[in-house]
């Protein structure tokens, strides 16, 4: 029985997504895709192993959907080593009306998942919907130095005095892997604080693997009675290993945890006059140059200046915004993107429109408005030198 429903896997599931490259090989220590450098050998395992659940290809046997995105981690998060970014996208969507957002939850919004295991579960954007966006897969580079970064620290960021009359506010969300109220600092709209809360709510979102802080498959378009039809796997669908205590979520955020930040590229003169640049225009109001980790027992990421070019604040964006209410970010908020390793990335903003940086400034607006205009004013060469230094990260 088992190779015929692996079979029947194989014929839904494996068709379709029988075109996915090869995924990319890990890098040496200290280098982007690879561990980072200074872990013990214990740790040194634990991100060989979340680097295993991080590519591990899920099917229906193992969970998979009912509905779901894609089958793992790496084939969103691949450009530069595993563990980048992608040019995936996802769709959210909801119904505004009087500048009032619903996410349709009881539609099964705001997030899409557009593929299922059997095409009668498939959704759909439900018709009522107004707003439909898209979000392009972030890099994963140097995201445990993120986690590192204490509350107190945005907290502090966010009551700031800024130029510009740029604002900036801490996320406050409910983390579900502590129960603790923290601040966001992962995802467009900063809607996680811990990797192992966004690892969780990737399991169950993106791939349909439900989990010990999510064990409730989303059913398809809100549909109870077809998840009752679809879905034949018991929950959570992620196992616990009863020797180690761990599960994938634990594994796949234990990973992210320990993988090096991007490399940086070489520093030449125009390099440092591009980064003059930035700084006179105040592109640094919102993309701080660095920020310091607090202590953690992974001694890699204690007391770590993390150069991520950003302060992980949401800032009304003005036009730019998604739409989308999520958590504490409202419709026209979003995070500031880390700039570390953007030459990593296939394509720029949050629905990943452009792959031209120029079109990527120029789209700023609300509180970047200043700035941008700025950066517009800029003579040919000074532009040229901040795009040299924004290629350099
Ligand atoms: C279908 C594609 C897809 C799959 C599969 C996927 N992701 Fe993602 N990932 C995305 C997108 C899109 C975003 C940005 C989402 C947002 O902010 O709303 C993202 C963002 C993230 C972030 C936030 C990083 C940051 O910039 O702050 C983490 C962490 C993450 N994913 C982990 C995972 C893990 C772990 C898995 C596997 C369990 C996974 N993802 C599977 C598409 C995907
Ligand atoms: C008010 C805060 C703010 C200021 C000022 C600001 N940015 Fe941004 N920046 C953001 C936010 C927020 C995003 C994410 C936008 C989105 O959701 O697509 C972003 C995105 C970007 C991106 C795209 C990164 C990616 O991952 O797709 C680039 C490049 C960038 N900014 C460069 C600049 C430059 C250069 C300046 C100075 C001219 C600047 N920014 C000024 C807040 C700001």
């Amino acid at each position: 029985m088992r190779p015929l429903r692996f079979l029947l896997a194989f014929l839904c599931i494996g068709a379709a997504f029988a075109q996915q490259p090869p995924p990319p090989r890990p890098s040496a220590a200290g280098q982007t895709g690879g561990p980072i450098a200074g872990l013990t050998s214990v740790d040194l395992a634990a991100y060989r192993n979340g680097l295993e659940s991080f590519r591990q290809v899920e099917t229906v046997d193992s969970g998979l959907g009912p509905i779901f995105n894609d089958t793992s981690c790496i084939v969103c998060h691949n450009t530069g080593g595993p563990g980048g970014a992608s040019g995936r996208t996802v769709t959210r969507f909801g119904l505004t009306t009087n500048e009032l957002f619903d996410s349709l939850a009881a539609r099964g919004g705001s997030l899409l998942q557009a593929r299922a295991i059997d095409p009668a579960f498939r959704e759909v954007v439900p018709r009522e919907a107004n707003t439909v966006t898209r979000r392009v897969s972030t890099p994963l580079f140097g995201a445990g130095l993120i986690e590192a970064i204490p509350d107190a620290t945005l907290l502090a960021l966010a009551a700031a005095a800024k130029p510009d009359g740029v604002r900036g506010r801490a996320a406050l969300i409910n983390d579900v892997s502590t129960g603790t109220q923290r601040v966001g600092r992962f995802g467009w709209k900063s809607q996680q604080a811990t990797l192992l809360a966004f690892a969780a709510d990737a399991y169950v979102n993106e791939m349909g693997i439900t989990n010990r802080f999510f064990p409730e498959e989303n059913a398809p378009n809100g549909k109870a009675a077809l998840l009752a039809r679809a879905d034949q796997i018991m929950d959570p669908e992620d196992h616990v290993n009863p020797t180690t205590g761990k599960s994938d979520v634990d594994r796949a955020a234990a990973y992210m945890r320990l993988l090096a930040p991007p490399t940086r590229g070489t520093v030449t003169a125009e390099v440092l006059e591009g980064e003059r640049v930035f700084h006179s225009i105040n592109c640094t109001a919102c993309h701080i140059p660095a920020l310091t980790t607090g202590s953690s027992p992974i001694a890699a990421l204690s007391q770590k200046r993390v150069v991520l070019y950003s302060d992980l604040l949401l800032h009304d964006m003005g036009s730019l915004g998604d739409g989308i209410v999520q958590g504490p970010a409202g419709d026209r908020d979003m995070r500031t993107a880390p700039l570390w390793g953007l030459s990593l990335r296939p394509s720029y903003l949050h629905d990943g429109r452009t792959s031209s940086l120029d079109t990527a400034i120029k789209a700023h607006d609300g509180e970047a408005v200043l700035s941008r205009n700025r950066y517009v004013n800029l003579s040919a060469p000074q532009k040229k030198e901040l795009m040299a230094f924004l290629r350099s990260l």
